[in-house]
């Protein structure tokens, strides 16, 4: 059982934050767009994006495990605008980085959570309260794709107040592929 920690990333993550990204896209995507879409919406991508959005008030955590990065989450507002993870060393924290996500965008101030999650993603927000409202189609890179545009209300209390946390990893399980149908 692997337990994870999560820090405000700085812009000396940015490159490291450019390559999981990637990694994390073409290992847990695949099921959800073709190859050729993966590898438009990623091309443009480089480091410099990661810190020109970090100067743009986008907020950015990052996963360690043994004080390396294996995940990420970016927050604008009331957006979750970016969750990653490690394909290899990460699995697990994504539940970490989402509920200091939630927390972070609570204690600004906002109300409620959006995000526009990719096919595979959906059973994994579904299972963390969060309800979908509507298809929809975002332009990354080069490429449209399909999202599922979902939110959740952050106003039921109980978290802890800091965003620094470590959490233990639960067991893998496989990803589900009815996305778009139900709530
Ligand atoms: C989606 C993603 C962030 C999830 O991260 P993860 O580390 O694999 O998730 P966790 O192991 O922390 O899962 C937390 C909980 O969600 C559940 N879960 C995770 N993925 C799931 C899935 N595909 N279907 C159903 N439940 C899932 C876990 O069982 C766990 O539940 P538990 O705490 O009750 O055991 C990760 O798979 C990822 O980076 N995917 C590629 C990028 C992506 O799609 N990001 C979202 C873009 S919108």
């Amino acid at each position: 059982m692997k337990r994870f920690d999560v820090r405000r990333a700085v812009t000396a993550d940015a490159a490291l934050l450019c390559d999981l990204h990637k990694a994390s896209v073409r290992a847990l995507c695949a099921g959800s767009y073709s190859a050729a879409q993966i590898e438009l919406w990623l091309a443009p991508r480089s480091a410099d994006d990661y810190r020109r959005a970090m100067a743009a008030g986008e907020v950015m955590l990052a996963a360690t495990y043994a004080d390396r990065v294996v995940g990420f989450a970016s927050t604008k507002g009331a957006e979750l605008r970016a969750l990653y993870v490690d394909p290899k060393l990460g699995r697990g924290a994504g539940g970490a980085l989402l509920l200091a996500a939630e927390e972070q965008v609570r204690s600004a101030g906002e109300p409620v959570l959006h995000l526009q999650a990719t096919p595979n993603a959906v059973a994994f927000y579904r299972k963390h309260g969060y309800m979908r409202e509507a298809r929809g189609v975002v332009r990354r890179g080069g490429v449209e794709l399909q999202v599922l545009c979902m939110r959740k209300s952050l106003q039921s209390a109980g978290l802890p107040s800091t965003i620094t946390r470590s959490v233990t990893a639960p067991a893998r399980r496989n990803a589900d592929a009815s996305w778009y149908s139900g709530e």
